[in-house]
């Protein structure tokens, strides 16, 4: 069975993007998938975090994520600052990785673009990722488009210590999803929808109640011409809306089309509204049952221990590798 490794950052509350893009795909793999799925924080820090959000996003996060149907049966879900072969491996990574590349990232270059104290972890963040998916012996990492370059890094980086050191880490593959890769702000097509922009009506978030998620899928930008059809270049909206729907659905982007020949935007807009909120009710239902039960510290504890016994194994490994502490 291939081992499957993906994380997703608590810096609040997932968006639908994430949910499309990601967490959906997570559900399905771990049936026939050896999964680890991870509650970044320490990846969250290296932008500024307010404490105690940042302890209830982390919480939250967990629950989304059995919520969402991750079967802790089936799969390991654990935080990443509980599992500190991370960090090492992660700093053990940076020594592999050059600066040059690191500030080729784009999402390097849209975090810093413009400020002035940007922490040096920004910089170094693809090889903390680098270190998660290696310490497990991951084959495949089902991500988001956004994610796609930092994939590239990371087996690249794995190739180089590989090379120079022993051949240790498995060299991973990215999966990205055919439809939904990339889910866009419902205010403007050209951005990825994002649980960090300012405008809340940018986005759906995984927790928003029925008539919040029927305004904002009402508000949404659309073209002029009124025809509900896929074309990415010229209709970008419609088209993002259409991804989203056909998600929620299960129907074709060609069914929807047909369904909604003839009819406007606002027949539209009600129907993908009930499928958006039809996808998320049950998990809402499922997290509000998890989130205060102490049965998500079990979870998190026995994921912590199981996580903890892989990784540092291929701690040690890499450790030995590079000629690290003393020879036993
Ligand atoms: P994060 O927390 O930004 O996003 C989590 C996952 O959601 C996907 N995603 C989207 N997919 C489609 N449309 C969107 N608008 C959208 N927005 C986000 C992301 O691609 C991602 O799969 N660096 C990672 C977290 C990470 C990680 C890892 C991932 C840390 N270590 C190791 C994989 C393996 C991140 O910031 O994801």
């Amino acid at each position: 069975m291939k081992t499957i490794f993906s994380g997703i950052q608590p810096s609040g509350t997932l968006t639908l993007g994430n949910y499309l893009g990601a967490m959906k795909h997570f559900v399905e793999l771990q049936n026939d998938h050896h999964c680890y799925f991870c509650i970044v924080d320490e990846h969250a820090v290296t932008v500024p975090q307010d404490r105690i959000q940042l302890r209830k996003n982390i919480r939250s996060l967990a629950a989304l994520y059995l919520a969402a149907g991750i079967d802790p049966n089936k799969s390991t879900l654990f935080i990443q600052s509980e599992v500190g072969a991370h960090t090492q491996l992660g700093w053990m990574m940076q020594c592999v990785a050059y600066i040059g590349e690191l500030e080729r990232m784009t999402q390097f270059k849209d975090k810093s673009e413009g400020k002035e104290a940007v922490s040096s972890a920004l910089l170094t963040y693809p090889p903390l990722m680098a270190a998660d998916i290696l310490l497990y012996n991951t084959d495949i990492v089902p991500v988001g488009e956004d994610q796609k370059q930092h994939l590239e890094l990371t087996r690249d980086l794995a190739e180089r210590f590989n090379r120079k050191y022993n051949d240790i880490f498995t060299i991973p593959e990215v999966r990205i999803p055919k439809v939904g890769a990339r889910i866009m702000s419902l205010t403007d097509p050209t951005k990825k929808m994002s649980k960090s922009n300012p405008n809340r009506k940018s986005y759906i978030s995984m927790l928003d109640d029925e008539k919040t998620i029927m305004k904002k899928i009402k508000s949404a930008v659309t073209d002029s011409d009124g025809i509900v059809k896929y074309d990415k270049e010229n209709k970008p909206a419609i088209s993002n809306l259409l991804s989203i729907f056909s998600l929620c659905t299960g129907k074709t982007i060609e069914e929807l089309e047909n369904e909604f020949e003839g009819k406007g935007y606002g027949d539209f807009k009600q129907a993908l509204g009930e499928a958006v909120v039809e996808t998320l009710k049950p998990i809402h239902d499922r997290y509000h049952e998890i989130i205060d039960s102490e049965q998500l510290d079990d979870i998190l504890d026995l994921g912590r221990d199981k996580a903890d016994a892989v990784a540092s194994k291929t701690l040690a490994k890499a450790k030995r590798a590079m000629g690290l502490g003393r020879k036993r």
